[in-house]
Protein backbone atom coordinates (compact mmCIF):
# COMPACT_ATOMS: atom_id res chain seq x y z
CA UNK A 1 0.00 0.00 0.00
CA UNK A 2 1.32 3.08 -1.02
CA UNK A 3 0.18 6.32 1.20
CA UNK A 4 0.79 10.30 0.75
CA UNK A 5 0.90 12.89 2.33
CA UNK A 6 -0.07 16.52 1.22
CA UNK A 7 -0.76 19.52 2.50
CA UNK A 8 0.01 23.78 2.37
CA UNK A 9 3.52 23.78 4.30
CA UNK A 10 3.03 24.44 8.14
CA UNK A 11 0.01 21.72 7.72
CA UNK A 12 1.68 19.61 10.32
CA UNK A 13 2.51 16.89 7.77
CA UNK A 14 6.26 16.41 9.47
CA UNK A 15 4.72 16.02 12.58
CA UNK A 16 2.01 13.36 11.50
CA UNK A 17 4.09 11.58 9.56
CA UNK A 18 6.27 9.52 12.26
CA UNK A 19 3.51 8.99 14.01
CA UNK A 20 1.21 7.21 11.69
CA UNK A 21 4.35 5.08 10.75
CA UNK A 22 4.78 4.29 14.75
CA UNK A 23 1.38 3.64 14.63
CA UNK A 24 1.63 0.83 11.76
CA UNK A 25 4.30 -0.84 12.88
CA UNK A 26 2.91 -1.33 16.03
CA UNK A 27 0.63 -3.08 14.24
CA UNK A 28 3.03 -5.37 12.81
CA UNK A 29 3.48 -4.30 9.33
CA UNK A 30 6.66 -3.16 7.60
CA UNK A 31 6.67 -0.03 6.83
CA UNK A 32 9.37 2.70 4.64
CA UNK A 33 8.94 5.89 5.68
CA UNK A 34 10.19 9.08 3.17
CA UNK A 35 9.56 12.67 1.91
CA UNK A 36 10.00 14.64 -1.18
CA UNK A 37 12.24 16.36 -2.14
CA UNK A 38 14.76 13.85 -1.30
CA UNK A 39 14.80 10.33 0.37
CA UNK A 40 17.85 9.06 -1.31
CA UNK A 41 21.10 10.11 -1.59
CA UNK A 42 20.38 11.68 -4.79
CA UNK A 43 17.36 13.25 -4.03
CA UNK A 44 19.05 15.20 -0.61
CA UNK A 45 21.52 16.40 -3.14
CA UNK A 46 18.48 17.61 -5.25
CA UNK A 47 16.97 18.92 -2.63
CA UNK A 48 19.87 20.86 -1.08
CA UNK A 49 19.95 22.57 -4.54
CA UNK A 50 15.88 23.31 -4.51
CA UNK A 51 16.34 24.63 -0.94
CA UNK A 52 18.84 26.96 -0.91
CA UNK A 53 18.02 30.72 -0.80
CA UNK A 54 20.82 31.65 -2.75
CA UNK A 55 19.30 30.42 -5.96
CA UNK A 56 16.55 32.78 -6.11
CA UNK A 57 17.36 33.34 -9.63
CA UNK A 58 15.82 28.97 -10.10
CA UNK A 59 13.65 29.14 -13.32
CA UNK A 60 10.48 27.16 -13.07
CA UNK A 61 11.01 25.03 -15.56
CA UNK A 62 14.65 24.38 -13.79
CA UNK A 63 12.32 23.43 -10.34
CA UNK A 64 10.01 21.08 -11.80
CA UNK A 65 13.09 19.25 -13.52
CA UNK A 66 15.07 19.00 -10.39
CA UNK A 67 11.92 17.70 -8.06
CA UNK A 68 11.08 15.31 -10.94
CA UNK A 69 14.28 13.75 -11.10
CA UNK A 70 14.38 13.46 -6.89
CA UNK A 71 11.34 11.89 -7.71
CA UNK A 72 12.84 9.26 -10.32
CA UNK A 73 15.42 8.39 -7.83
CA UNK A 74 13.02 7.13 -5.33
CA UNK A 75 10.49 5.41 -6.99
CA UNK A 76 13.23 3.53 -9.47
CA UNK A 77 15.78 2.92 -5.79
CA UNK A 78 12.45 2.45 -2.62
CA UNK A 79 9.17 2.87 -3.43
CA UNK A 80 8.98 0.22 -6.36
CA UNK A 81 11.09 -2.09 -4.50
CA UNK A 82 9.80 -2.22 -1.34
CA UNK A 83 5.74 -1.76 -2.48
CA UNK A 84 6.76 -5.45 -4.24
CA UNK A 85 8.35 -6.75 -0.89
CA UNK A 86 4.82 -6.40 0.71
CA UNK A 87 5.98 -3.06 2.58
CA UNK A 88 3.74 -0.24 3.57
CA UNK A 89 5.30 3.45 2.06
CA UNK A 90 4.53 6.36 3.48
CA UNK A 91 5.78 9.54 1.77
CA UNK A 92 5.82 12.96 2.66
CA UNK A 93 4.85 14.40 -0.50
CA UNK A 94 4.55 13.17 -3.84
CA UNK A 95 3.62 14.21 -7.53
CA UNK A 96 0.14 15.90 -6.40
CA UNK A 97 3.00 18.62 -4.79
CA UNK A 98 4.33 19.20 -8.26
CA UNK A 99 0.07 19.63 -9.66
CA UNK A 100 -0.44 22.15 -6.64
CA UNK A 101 2.98 24.29 -6.15
CA UNK A 102 4.14 24.79 -9.72
CA UNK A 103 1.07 23.90 -11.57
CA UNK A 104 -1.44 25.77 -9.53
CA UNK A 105 0.83 28.11 -7.88
CA UNK A 106 2.86 28.94 -10.18
CA UNK A 107 0.71 28.70 -13.08
CA UNK A 108 2.32 26.16 -15.48
CA UNK A 109 1.00 24.64 -17.85
CA UNK A 110 -0.72 21.00 -15.92
CA UNK A 111 -1.10 18.68 -19.12
CA UNK A 112 3.39 19.33 -19.39
CA UNK A 113 3.94 18.58 -16.03
CA UNK A 114 1.69 15.29 -15.75
CA UNK A 115 3.87 14.25 -19.30
CA UNK A 116 7.30 14.86 -16.92
CA UNK A 117 5.37 13.19 -13.99
CA UNK A 118 4.19 10.26 -15.53
CA UNK A 119 7.72 9.71 -17.12
CA UNK A 120 9.69 10.13 -13.76
CA UNK A 121 7.02 7.52 -11.78
CA UNK A 122 6.55 5.19 -14.50
CA UNK A 123 2.64 6.34 -13.57
CA UNK A 124 2.85 4.90 -10.24
CA UNK A 125 -0.52 6.51 -8.53
CA UNK A 126 -1.13 6.26 -4.43
CA UNK A 127 -3.26 4.01 -3.37
CA UNK A 128 -4.26 6.98 -0.62
CA UNK A 129 -3.90 10.58 -0.44
CA UNK A 130 -4.33 12.34 3.30
CA UNK A 131 -4.60 15.75 2.35
CA UNK A 132 -3.77 18.16 5.73
CA UNK A 133 -5.93 21.13 4.85
CA UNK A 134 -5.34 24.49 6.84
CA UNK A 135 -5.78 27.84 5.43
CA UNK A 136 -2.87 29.65 3.60
CA UNK A 137 -2.58 32.08 6.15
CA UNK A 138 -2.34 29.83 9.29
CA UNK A 139 0.42 27.43 6.99
CA UNK A 140 2.54 30.72 6.78
CA UNK A 141 2.33 32.06 10.26
CA UNK A 142 2.82 28.27 11.37
CA UNK A 143 5.96 28.45 9.44
CA UNK A 144 7.27 31.61 10.12
CA UNK A 145 7.19 31.10 14.03
CA UNK A 146 8.75 27.24 13.25
CA UNK A 147 11.78 29.41 11.50
CA UNK A 148 11.99 31.77 14.63
CA UNK A 149 12.30 28.28 16.68
CA UNK A 150 15.73 27.08 14.30
CA UNK A 151 13.37 24.89 11.81
CA UNK A 152 14.77 26.24 7.61
CA UNK A 153 13.16 28.87 5.95
CA UNK A 154 12.96 27.60 2.55
CA UNK A 155 12.62 28.93 -0.98
CA UNK A 156 8.96 27.60 -1.18
CA UNK A 157 8.31 29.18 2.49
CA UNK A 158 9.43 32.13 1.20
CA UNK A 159 7.02 33.11 -1.59
CA UNK A 160 4.05 35.18 -0.99
CA UNK A 161 0.82 34.38 0.90
CA UNK A 162 -0.80 34.64 -3.21
CA UNK A 163 1.48 31.56 -4.17
CA UNK A 164 0.58 29.03 -0.95
CA UNK A 165 -3.34 30.46 -1.72
CA UNK A 166 -3.38 29.21 -4.91
CA UNK A 167 -1.34 26.27 -4.11
CA UNK A 168 -4.28 25.54 -1.24
CA UNK A 169 -7.00 25.72 -4.17
CA UNK A 170 -5.12 23.52 -6.34
CA UNK A 171 -5.31 20.59 -3.47
CA UNK A 172 -9.07 21.34 -3.98
CA UNK A 173 -8.87 20.77 -7.63
CA UNK A 174 -7.06 17.70 -7.44
CA UNK A 175 -8.92 16.35 -4.97
CA UNK A 176 -12.25 17.04 -6.63
CA UNK A 177 -11.02 15.07 -9.61
CA UNK A 178 -10.20 11.92 -8.27
CA UNK A 179 -11.74 11.93 -4.76
CA UNK A 180 -11.51 7.93 -4.36
CA UNK A 181 -8.10 8.43 -3.73
CA UNK A 182 -7.88 11.62 -1.91
CA UNK A 183 -8.94 12.09 2.09
CA UNK A 184 -9.07 15.44 3.81
CA UNK A 185 -8.39 15.92 7.53
CA UNK A 186 -8.46 19.58 9.02
CA UNK A 187 -4.58 20.15 9.83
CA UNK A 188 -5.85 22.43 12.56
CA UNK A 189 -6.30 21.54 16.23
CA UNK A 190 -4.77 19.46 18.41
CA UNK A 191 -2.19 16.98 17.18
CA UNK A 192 -4.03 13.58 18.97
CA UNK A 193 -6.62 14.17 17.67
CA UNK A 194 -5.55 15.00 14.09
CA UNK A 195 -3.39 11.80 14.45
CA UNK A 196 -6.39 9.81 15.59
CA UNK A 197 -8.25 11.37 12.40
CA UNK A 198 -5.39 9.84 10.07
CA UNK A 199 -5.48 6.88 11.80
CA UNK A 200 -9.03 5.84 11.14
CA UNK A 201 -8.78 6.74 7.45
CA UNK A 202 -5.72 5.01 6.93
CA UNK A 203 -7.26 1.77 9.28
CA UNK A 204 -10.87 1.54 7.03
CA UNK A 205 -7.91 0.91 3.90
CA UNK A 206 -5.48 -1.62 5.31
CA UNK A 207 -4.55 -4.62 3.17
CA UNK A 208 -4.41 -8.04 5.48
CA UNK A 209 -1.33 -8.11 7.29
CA UNK A 210 1.90 -10.45 5.83
P1 LIG B 1 9.76 20.73 3.06
O1 LIG B 1 10.78 21.37 3.93
O2 LIG B 1 9.79 19.28 2.83
O3 LIG B 1 8.37 21.25 3.56
P2 LIG B 1 7.09 20.49 4.01
O4 LIG B 1 7.36 20.09 5.43
O5 LIG B 1 6.03 21.54 3.89
O6 LIG B 1 6.87 19.35 3.06
O7 LIG B 1 9.81 21.51 1.70
C1 LIG B 1 9.23 21.05 0.59
C2 LIG B 1 8.84 22.26 -0.20
O8 LIG B 1 8.89 21.95 -1.59
C3 LIG B 1 7.41 22.66 0.08
O9 LIG B 1 7.31 24.07 0.11
C4 LIG B 1 6.65 22.14 -1.11
C5 LIG B 1 7.65 22.19 -2.20
N1 LIG B 1 7.43 21.20 -3.27
C6 LIG B 1 7.12 21.64 -4.55
O10 LIG B 1 6.98 22.83 -4.77
N2 LIG B 1 6.95 20.71 -5.55
C7 LIG B 1 7.12 19.37 -5.33
O11 LIG B 1 6.98 18.55 -6.28
C8 LIG B 1 7.47 18.93 -4.01
C9 LIG B 1 7.67 17.48 -3.71
C10 LIG B 1 7.62 19.89 -3.00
Amino acid sequence: MFITFEGPDGSGKSTQVPLLVDFLRAQGYQVFQTREPGGTPIGDQVRAVLHDLRNAEMHPHTEILLYAASRAQLVAQEIRPRLAAGEIVVCDRYADSTLAYQGYGHGLDLATLRLILDFATGRLVPDLTLLLDISAEDGLQRRQHAAQHGEEWNRMDAQSLAFHQRVREGYDRLMAADPARWVRLSGAGNRSAIQADIRAAVHERLPPRT
